[in-house]
């Protein structure tokens, strides 16, 4: 712990003023999407039910503005518009995810869905024929409703199925894809989706259901990426990665000896549960992870801790299946110091950790939990190289959300202090930072915010029948950015009712 607090500290006493523009050569540049969030096409050519097509029909007062992903963006009869913009936008690569209910309507691979392989292999050519590079997340929250149904990720047995979807993605598209993403965002999948009730299908099994989910993930990932190596690797040359989001927890008061040890056990618990098993040398989860929810099961009344530690030969088996370390990052939260927040319900992930949190920091977005924090993503990337071993990493998500509004000059400067602190990492630091990607190329449906919150490069009008996308102001951004690898310095670019000195 004392080491973790060093290291914490270390990282975040370096700050830079040098002003760099430039991008290195090789860096590349992407834009993401979601199956769920943009297809729609819902029960089309064979797709079946999965668990967000469940829950938004089944109650959709829990979706801010009672939309759903029925129709979203149409993307399964306008991906040829959409391949459109991103060659406008001029990326190098193009993450997507692929429907599981779409590819195996059983869930299984019993039956393989002839109009979803081929909607997938229409993509794929059409991106092809634009050289856009696929980088393809194989499960990005859409579970088929009849795995759910047997128990979800909380089911061990979800670990052979999630293989045997991979072993049919890999066969069918892997001439195609040379970069592939296993998870988009553990923790929420387990914190959230099982642990909670903010994601589908909202288990809300708290402090029990979410670490059973990270036991059968991170062995699902492991299998899969193992999967590709021993049957793949050699003939498709293709890596395979794992997104880990974060929410970067900082101490309020830097000079605070408790809120520095805090912050480092909030990281640990947060973006240490999924990457401290595959990323460092001692796999498995974090010891404070591990200590904490065992002292605290004990205190329960538990007769086991509810997070089970894996034994040898998983620990072993999980260490090194990442061949990116790939980071989702949207903000930056402050610890204030120790205790049990008022919201954590008993037992759960959040009165585990026992730290306070406040979002008081930066400047809002249209998303309660987004604040803008630029230093914070460096920090995290500083902490990310020191204790993972200085990894090539993926930034595969970054971005912010407003309202819906074509003159974004609010997303234009976030992303532009993003990578700015990207840059400073890079040639300050020797972070080793080789991609990064913008969420998201369209407006589309943002999970239990539904169209309210719109993080898009594209504007989408959903009350026209059409869905016209429209470019923003950060569309042309981004394909300035794309098209120079250097940082656009442009006035346009500039908030006119804002005085920024510089960008
Ligand atoms: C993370 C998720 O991967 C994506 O689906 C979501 O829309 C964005 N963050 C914004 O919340």
């Amino acid at each position: 712990m004392a080491c973790w607090s060093l290291i914490a500290l270390l990282a975040l006493s370096q700050t830079s003023s040098a002003h760099y523009t430039k991008f290195p050569e090789g860096f590349t540049f992407g834009v993401a999407t979601a199956a769920y969030q943009i297809e729609g096409a819902w029960n089309v050519s064979g797709k079946s039910e999965n668990v967000w097509d469940r829950l938004t029909h089944t109650r959709p007062d829990m979706i801010a503005d009672g939309t759903n992903g029925d129709i979203a963006c149409d993307s399964y009869n306008r991906y040829r518009e959409d391949v459109e913009e991103l060659a406008y936008l001029g990326v190098d690569f193009y993450r997507f995810s692929l429907s599981w209910a779409r590819i195996l309507p059983t869930g299984q691979v019993n039956y393989l869905n002839p109009d979803g392989i081929r909607y997938y292999n229409d993509l794929l050519e059409a991106l092809e024929a634009k050289n856009i590079e696929p980088l393809v997340t194989l499960f990005h929250w859409d579970l088929p409703q009849s795995l759910q149904d047997l128990g979800g990720w909380a089911n061990p047995k979800m670990i052979e199925y999630f293989r045997d979807y991979a072993d049919v993605c890999f066969r069918e598209f892997g001439d195609k894809i040379k970069s592939w993403i296993t998870f988009n965002e553990p923790y929420e999948i387990c914190e959230d989706a099982y642990g909670d009730e903010k994601k589908a299908p909202a288990v809300n099994s708290h402090g029990v259901g979410n670490y059973l989910c990270s036991d059968t993930l991170l062995k699902a990932h492991a299998e899969v990426y193992h999967l590709y190596n021993d049957t793949y690797r050699s003939k498709q040359n293709g890596k395979v990665m794992i997104s880990i989001n974060s929410i970067w927890y900082e101490p309020k008061d830097p000079e605070n000896a408790e809120q520095v040890t805090l912050a480092e056990v909030a990281n640990q618990f947060k973006f240490g549960w999924f990457a401290h098993p595959i990323f460092t040398e001692e796999g498995g989860y974090p010891s404070i992870m591990v200590e904490n929810v065992a002292r605290q099961s004990e205190a329960e009344g538990y007769p086991r801790p509810r997070l089970e530690q894996f034994d040898e030969y998983w620990i072993q088996r999980i260490k090194g299946t990442s061949d990116f370390l790939g980071i989702n990052h949207y903000t930056t939260h402050l610890i204030t110091g120790a205790g049990v927040d008022p919201v954590a319900k008993s037992p759960s992930w959040l009165k585990d950790i026992g730290a306070l949190t406040t979002m008081e920091v930066g400047e809002e977005s249209a998303s309660e939990w987004l604040r803008v924090v630029p230093t914070g993503f460096a920090n995290l990337l500083r902490w990310c190289k020191s204790s993972y071993n200085d990894p090539p990493i993926y930034i595969t998500e970054n971005g912010v959300s407003d309202r819906g509004t074509l003159q974004d000059y609010k997303r234009i400067q976030y992303f532009n202090d993003y990578l700015t602190e990207i840059l400073n990492v890079i040639y300050e630091d020797g972070v080793n930072v080789l991609g990064y990607t913008a969420w998201t190329l369209m407006d589309n449906f943002e999970w239990r915010a539904g169209f309210s919150e719109r993080f898009g490069l594209y504007y989408v009008d959903i009350n026209d029948p059409a869905l016209p996308r429209t470019p923003k102001l950060s569309a042309e951004y981004y394909r300035q950015l794309t098209n120079t690898r250097e940082l656009p310095q442009d006035d346009r670019f500039k908030d006119p009712a804002k005085v920024h000195d510089e960008f």
